[in-house]
């Protein structure tokens, strides 16, 4: 039987820019995904007795039918149809927080189904991932690829675009506190906050746009996440965090989707290091927090 292992990465969101609720539940929406070299590890085998058996090293994550990693493998074997003849085993290295707004479910799902399709020679073409992607969350379908994208729809939709070069160099900052939120949670509270739940479509295609010869100052004004008024208000901590790093030399920092990892970007890395106690001193030790070097 046939064994690989699949590094799953993380993204961060530029732009989330909400733009309704649909008839069906969800929200329209266009964002501007980043992918970031920092996320889990799958290994993934396939057995000759049928059945999916996933492992996991954080004790916190179950790892039953309603894991994200199982649901992704028993739609793709339901999918090839050999549900009934093949099994697999998948172990789950989890490095990334949970309910943390970095897409790493959605990441582990989208290795899980491309690694189970080079591991069986291919059965399905990347139209055909896409399509089961779709059905098991909005954003699993940016993890089928490896480049920046537009997402649009309720975010499956996607459009990959070039990374542009003042994202090639600097220093990324992740910091999650030790506590998650809620995705359904935040989507729903924006009722209250009228213009960003309809918010001025466009925004994400006018930072791609400004991708070209961006500099910090020209590209800076275009990062934007709409969740940040619910989240924010709940989690003042989250806010004072992002205005911390702006005001140790950060030239963006924001919250990733709906929370509650919060990202600044630093042109340089001594700036960002350096930052590194006084956060420490203020926020304290407790939560994740990671430097991603940005290179090619
Ligand atoms: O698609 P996913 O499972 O990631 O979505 C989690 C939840 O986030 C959904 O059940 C929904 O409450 C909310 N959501 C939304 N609109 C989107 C994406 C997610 O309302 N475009």
């Amino acid at each position: 039987m046939a064994a690989l292992s699949r590094f799953s990465p993380c993204k961060i969101n530029l732009l989330l820019n909400i733009l309704g609720r649909r008839s069906d539940g969800f929200h329209e929406l266009e964002t501007v995904f980043f992918p970031i070299p920092c996320g889990d590890d799958l290994h993934l085998e396939t057995t000759d007795h049928p059945g999916i058996e996933v492992t996991c090293n954080h004790p916190g994550l179950p790892v039953d039918s309603s894991n994200l990693v199982y649901r992704a493998a028993a739609a793709f074997l339901n999918r090839v149809q050999c549900a009934s003849f093949v099994g697999v085993r998948i172990h789950l290295e989890k490095c990334l927080p949970l309910a943390a707004g970095l897409g790493g479910g959605s990441s582990n799902a989208a290795q899980v189904l491309l690694g189970l399709n080079e591991l069986m020679e291919h059965p399905l073409d990347l139209q055909a991932l896409h399509a089961l992607a779709a059905t098991l969350g909005s954003d699993v379908n940016f993890f089928l690829q490896d480049q920046p994208a537009i997402a649009t729809g309720r975010g499956e939709k996607i459009v990959s675009v070039p990374c542009p070069p003042v994202l090639h160099r600097g220093l990324l900052v992740l910091y999650h506190p030790g506590f998650g939120v809620s995705t359904p949670w935040a989507f729903k509270q924006l009722p209250r906050f009228p213009s960003l739940l309809n918010g001025r479509p466009g925004r994400a295609t006018e930072m791609v746009a400004a991708f070209q010869d961006a500099t910090p100052e020209s590209l800076a004004p275009h990062f934007f996440n709409s969740l940040e008024g619910p989240v924010f208000e709940k989690y003042p901590i989250l806010e004072l965090c992002t205005q911390f790093w702006l005001q140790q030399g950060a030239w963006a920092a924001r919250m990733s989707g709906s929370g509650s990892t919060c990202f600044a970007l630093f042109r340089d890395p001594e700036t960002g290091l350096r930052a590194r106690s006084a956060f420490e001193r203020t926020f304290g030790t407790t939560g994740w927090l990671q430097f991603v070097p940005l290179s090619r």
